[in-house]
């Protein structure tokens, strides 16, 4: 609509005049405001802006190809995607705490970011080497990070709008998405043509599959884990409630699968089994402070665990989450 095409107009406007012939870095994680925010910055400045997308083997299935699919193939934008996965795996074999892998992961994120973006900095890496670095801060994280509202809400978003970046590496922050609400980003998401389902996804915690396998993290278990998730999602876009022809996904704040590194016994065919187990996890929420488990419909959850058990071979228990938080929490760790 003409409202939203003008504030298209002003906000690109204010990022050319802001950024003149300089050229912009911007980490690119496959989430919402990242999205949106490289999406409108190179609606505003093109070529001039490089995106920077880590890949650190704990990303959902086929997360990094989507990304390359819209950024690159849709709106020819330029990404260097990196494949750290063999790194971050490596500093994470033979850890299980919950609080470890989580530093871990951040502190990896940071050395492959900053790396990539020293080389687009450097003088003569590209024209005149970049000069900013450009984040998808929105208003909600603006308020957050002065409120001082405890740990978790500084955890939340450490990962990828780091703290003292800018800094280190010595650019100037660019940040168009700071006046908005999330609403308001995915609005301007689609009206900048991004796809309905990449504007409306479910929140993915930045240390990804790292805390959704309980304990120590393996190449195999996120193998597993990215094919029994696959299929929970896929079903709940497939399936609809009656009463309001919205999909269990719409229905659903967030929903994913959590892999458990126990070993049940089965039958299959004329033989046992002795595999790994899932928990399918879904809630609603408004604000991710307090959820409710998800009043999934039985058919449902009989669709997603007969598809799991006979199509990811290494599992043969589907288990369904009914807690709610407080006192559980959303992700297992
Ligand atoms: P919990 O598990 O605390 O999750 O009920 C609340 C919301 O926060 C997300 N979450 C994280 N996001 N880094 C993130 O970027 C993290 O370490 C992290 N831990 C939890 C979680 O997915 C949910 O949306």
């Amino acid at each position: 609509d003409w409202v939203m095409g003008d504030y298209i107009a002003e906000a690109v406007a204010k990022i050319q005049a802001q950024v003149g012939t300089e050229e912009v870095i911007l980490g690119l994680s496959g989430g919402v405001d990242s999205s949106v925010a490289a999406a409108l910055i190179h609606r505003a400045i093109g070529d001039q802006l490089t995106c920077v997308f880590v890949d650190h083997g704990l990303l959902r299935l086929n997360e990094g190809d989507m990304v390359m699919d819209m950024f690159v193939g849709k709106l020819h934008a330029k990404v260097i995607r990196v494949d750290a996965a063999d790194q971050f795996l490596g500093h994470l074999a033979g850890v299980s705490d919950p609080e470890a892998k989580r530093k871990i992961i951040g502190r990896e994120f940071v050395e492959v970011f900053k790396s990539e973006a020293g080389k687009l900095t450097a003088s003569g890496a590209s024209k005149n080497g970049a000069k900013w670095l450009a984040q998808g801060t929105i208003y909600p994280d603006v308020i957050e990070s002065g409120g001082g509202k405890g740990k978790k809400a500084v955890t939340i978003k450490s990962h990828h709008n780091v703290g003292g970046l800018p800094e280190q590496l010595g650019l100037k922050l660019l940040e168009p998405l700071r006046e908005l609400f999330k609403d308001e980003v995915r609005e301007l998401g689609e009206a900048l043509g991004l796809p309905h389902d990449m504007v409306y996804r479910h929140p993915f915690p930045g240390p990804g599959l790292g805390v959704r396998i309980l304990g120590e993290v393996k190449k195999e278990y996120t193998d597993l884990l990215r094919q029994a998730d696959a299929i929970f999602i896929a079903e709940l876009h497939n399936f609809k409630d009656a009463e309001t022809g919205k999909t269990w996904y719409e229905l659903t704040s967030q929903a994913f699968a959590v892999f458990l590194p126990v070993k049940s016994v089965g039958v299959m065919g004329d033989g046992r089994t002795y595999d790994y187990v899932v928990a399918l996890r879904a809630v609603q929420t408004s604000d991710f402070m307090t959820a409710d488990w998800a009043e999934l419909p039985y058919a449902l959850l009989k669709k997603v665990s007969s598809r799991i058990i006979n199509e990811v071979r290494g599992i043969n228990r589907v288990t369904y989450d009914v807690s709610s938080k407080p006192p559980a929490t959303i992700e297992w760790e």
